[in-house]
């Protein structure tokens, strides 16, 4: 008999985003989805242009390219240390090309022995939670608290203006995510600062998720954890091109493993993490396709850049409709200037999965904040990637809402 890993008998539920779909499926009708952050705008030009030709390739003798190197082709990752991470110091060789960021974010605890002990902030991107709970590292699921007895939760809310606290027990690993999913906020650079010097003294492992940082319009908003002194010591960062190039159905994205980085074994000798990344890399991977890297390649070149701010910037006007539009009718929010989520409080205190149904029965579909953890109940996510007409359609079924 196949004996089963007892740890998935831990996980609340389904998973979040597919939760939504069922519901949003099963009550039908024209409904606008400004729930799961999936873009909708067409790749760039010099991105389709860049796969045909790589497609092409693909068809003759000399341009066929069978399995690639599983960390990713050398003049993408050259491509990423130089345009990415220019100045920081990040080599080539730190940078593991990848399907996502979720596959990136939810594979690295595989690195870690199920004692670690955990800490990431509440709300939360749910994939950081479920894999730990995966693992058996998360403990007991207390559904009174939504939260695992094992994981140190560090609450972001509007009292604290979404910056959480640094944690007041002993953590191993802590995952961060800025420009923040869910809530759309930032950290400024010497708050970010605060994070490495912590990890520092602790000895504790920062999971840098920066899948956003191209939303980044402020200035003093670190792009890169890599950006403070420090962080290669103590940070692996996670970038994808979902989001900034429209990769959500393609798949391309990168890990930055320094090779500075060490975790300890049960003696406390220290190993390298990069080494063991590439070796789980090349045992369960077998790297991007050839065609896909090429167009992930074409976004640094200067048509690319040109044609990827162009879209961001559209998605921030979306955001900017959101946001004046909820303002307009006296909805408190936050986020959506450096992120294209935003974040607002649920009118009259309504339950967020409660305000979910009664803005479905509005003919649109956003994200109920508590789906992302018991500190996101009462409030509630809306993304800017639909298209401009049915961002404004939203807005005026918005303001149709009598609650
Ligand atoms: C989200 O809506 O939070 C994201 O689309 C999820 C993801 O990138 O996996």
């Amino acid at each position: 008999m196949a004996q089963i890993n007892e740890h998935y008998l831990g996980l609340k539920g389904s998973y979040l985003f597919s939760e939504m779909a069922k519901r949003i499926n099963a009550h039908g009708g024209d409904i606008i989805k400004l729930g799961i952050g999936d873009v909708t705008r067409p790749l760039p030009p010099a991105v389709t242009e860049a796969m045909i030709k790589a497609v092409n390739d693909m068809g003759t003798a000399d341009g066929f390219h069978g399995y690639g190197p599983e960390q990713g082709y050398a003049w993408l990752r050259e491509a990423v240390a130089a345009n990415d991470y220019q100045g920081m110091g990040i080599e080539p060789d730190e940078i593991f090309i990848s399907d996502g960021a979720k596959c990136d974010t939810g594979n690295i605890q595989e690195l870690f022995s199920d004692k670690c002990r955990i800490a990431v902030l509440d709300p939360v991107y749910p994939v950081y939670v479920d894999t730990n709970v995966m693992a058996g590292r998360a403990g007991d699921y207390d559904p009174e608290k939504n939260a695992y007895s094992n994981i140190t939760y560090l609450p972001c809310s509007a009292e604290n203006g979404f910056k959480p606290s640094l944690p007041d027990t002993d953590v191993d690993i802590i995952y961060l995510c800025y420009p923040n999913n869910p809530t759309g906020t930032v950290l400024t650079k010497a708050e970010l600062s605060e994070w490495v010097a912590y990890a520092k003294k602790t000895g504790a492992l920062i999971l840098f998720d920066a899948a956003y940082e191209a939303f980044i319009r402020e200035d003093n908003i670190p792009h890169s954890i890599y950006e403070i002194d420090g962080a290669k010591e103590v940070a692996i960062e996670f970038r994808s091109y979902s989001k900034t190039a429209g990769f959500t159905g393609v798949r391309c994205a990168f890990a930055v493993v320094p090779k500075t980085l060490t975790g300890t074994d049960s003696n406390g000798q220290p190993h390298s993490l990069n080494a063991m990344w590439n070796r789980r890399h090349t045992t369960k991977f077998n790297g991007v396709p050839y065609i896909t890297q090429k167009g992930a390649f074409a976004c640094y070149s200067e048509e690319g850049k040109a044609q990827i701010r162009e879209t961001i910037d559209f998605y921030l006007g979306n955001a900017g409709i959101i946001r004046e539009g909820l303002k307009s009718i006296g909805i408190e929010c936050w986020g959506g200037v450096n992120s294209p989520y935003v974040w607002l409080k649920t009118p009259g205190g309504m339950p967020s999965w409660d305000f979910f149904d009664r803005l479905l029965d509005a003919g649109v579909a956003g994200t109920p904040g508590a789906g992302f953890g018991s500190a996101g109940e009462g409030y509630f996510r809306l993304t800017a990637f639909n298209t401009r007409e049915n961002t404004l359609r939203a807005m005026e079924r918005f303001s149709l809402l009598r609650i």
